[in-house]
């Protein structure tokens, strides 16, 4: 199992800026028992928002997900995923951290004839253009996802290179499409069912941030190989430890039971994500959506407004030693720090003995390995001295079996702290505000009295430029 080392948020180690967590625990432990007892409890009830905690155990999707997978098997070079925030961060984390690094550039030989993945998160013209300039799209398979199956950025995309697959293979073009959407509501859902795509559904009562583990995230990791089987066992076996409603068993209640009393008691609010691996890079991009769609909002249950903000930040180790370290050193004491550290890599890399003579002649003959597990390890010690809090997540490996762990431990940790908060961790009326806007100034159907008053808004700030 991973495991969470969190001394260095105590007293013991950074005094008066430190938490006492036996007094802590002990306090707060009914209330955790009651969180943990009705996040199960409440799982299954329809407008919860909590099926994600259900996705371990859905074995009729991972076999259709795998059916797909091996039908299409070797048809495709590329498979491109269109989508973005919950619908693209997932997957693209977890490609990064468990393909073998630098994966579209393998020949095909090294890739075990498997097919390169592309993420399309984004519409800036210049990059999807140059995308579509390299890859061949008749051998392209196109996952696009969205679960409300209207959002802008997707369906734009999407319409872009659906014109073009079609001008390709004419009325075949749709073998290289895959949709995964809502199983009825939605246009992208409509489409599919008009145009004939294969499917998959992103189940109700899932949201984007909290939907990695379903088709959103199975799909692609299956499609490149990924062995999805080990993500589910990886899952369920975290699920099980953090049915403990005991805190001092259960990580996640752990960490978001130190992260609450850190900003609510100590002012550190801040949440800065800091795996100490270049294949974990984009783990922190998963991580500071999850913390930032989920737990920042204007009211809490109660209605009362609060503009709750603790603000995650990615780093990564060691690069970030060299960019962000002296802030979290020296400048204000606001954050808590989580490393992940990796305990074994798959490669050992030697530094070879050479430069005997010189002031770096200490490296030789240690491994790479060893030398950022030191910095991790160097780096968190110098946070203590200066007395900033920081916590560890010991990854025994990185493989399917250990990020699902991971990723379903951050989803239960936000939905704890969610709650030790009071707020609701499973809506984004600040995402929605943003889109309708986005929707009213391209002109769509229904958004005329938006985009009348998003019109006055923007000649308001243009006569303020120009006084
Ligand atoms: O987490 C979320 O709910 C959001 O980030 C959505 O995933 C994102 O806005 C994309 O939405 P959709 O899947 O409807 O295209």
């Amino acid at each position: 199992m991973i495991k969470l080392d969190f001394a260095n948020t105590t007293q013991e180690i950074i005094q008066e800026e430190g938490l006492d967590l036996r007094k802590s625990f002990s306090d707060y432990a009914p209330k955790i028992r009651e969180i943990i007892t009705n996040l199960n409890m409440n799982k299954d009830k329809p407008g919860s928002w909590l099926q994600w905690m259900n996705l371990g155990y859905s074995e009729e999707t991972v076999w259709y997900v795998k059916e797909f997978a091996a039908m299409v098997e070797g048809r495709f070079d590329n498979i491109l995923v269109l989508g973005i925030g919950g619908s693209a961060l997932g997957a693209m984390a977890l490609c990064e951290a468990l393909l073998k690094p630098y994966w579209n550039l393998l020949d095909k030989e090294k890739r075990e004839n498997l097919p390169r993945i592309f993420f399309l998160d984004n519409i800036d013209p210049d990059q999807i253009n140059a995308l579509l300039d390299i890859l061949d799209l008749r051998k392209t398979l196109v996952n696009v996802i969205t679960k409300s199956g209207s959002t802008a950025e997707t369906m734009s995309q999407f319409m872009i290179i659906k014109d073009r697959l079609y001008e390709l293979l004419g009325d075949d073009y749709r073998k290289n499409v895959v949709a995964t959407t809502d199983k009825q509501t939605g246009i992208l859902r409509q489409l599919a069912n008009e145009e004939g795509y294969k499917t998959f559904v992103v189940p109700d009562d899932v949201g984007g941030r909290f939907s990695v583990f379903s088709a959103v995230g199975l799909v692609p990791l299956a499609l490149v190989g990924i062995d999805i089987d080990e993500i589910t066992r990886g899952i369920k076996i975290m699920d099980l430890a953090l049915k403990n409603t005991d805190i001092h068993n259960n990580i996640a209640a752990q960490s978001a039971l130190i992260h609450y009393l850190m900003d609510k008691e100590k002012g550190k609010y801040i949440s800065v994500m800091m795996p100490y691996s270049s294949r974990l890079k984009y783990v922190s991009d998963w991580y500071v959506q999850l913390w930032a769609e989920s737990l920042a909002k204007e009211y809490d249950r109660s209605g009362n407004r609060i503009n709750n903000g603790p603000t995650p930040i990615k780093a990564l180790g060691a690069t970030d030693q060299h960019s962000q370290i002296q802030l979290y050193n020296e400048g204000k004491n606001d954050k808590v720090i989580t490393f992940i550290r990796v305990d074994e890599f798959d490669c050992e890399l030697n530094i070879p003995n050479i430069f005997e003579y010189t002031g770096v002649n200490y490296l030789g003959g240690k491994s790479i390995n060893k030398l950022l597990n030191a910095e991790a390890d160097a780096t968190a010690a110098a946070l203590c001295d200066y007395r900033r809090p920081n916590l560890t997540i010991h990854l025994p490996k990185i493989n399917e079996y250990y990020l699902a762990q991971l990723f379903y431990m951050f989803e239960m940790q936000t939905a704890i702290i969610g709650e030790l908060y009071n707020i609701n961790a499973f809506n984004q009326p600040g995402v929605e505000q943003a889109k309708n806007y986005a929707y009213a100034l391209m002109g769509r159907l229904g958004y005329e009295e938006s985009a009348q008053e998003l019109r006055e808004k923007i000649d308001r700030s243009r006569k303020i430029m120009e006084q």
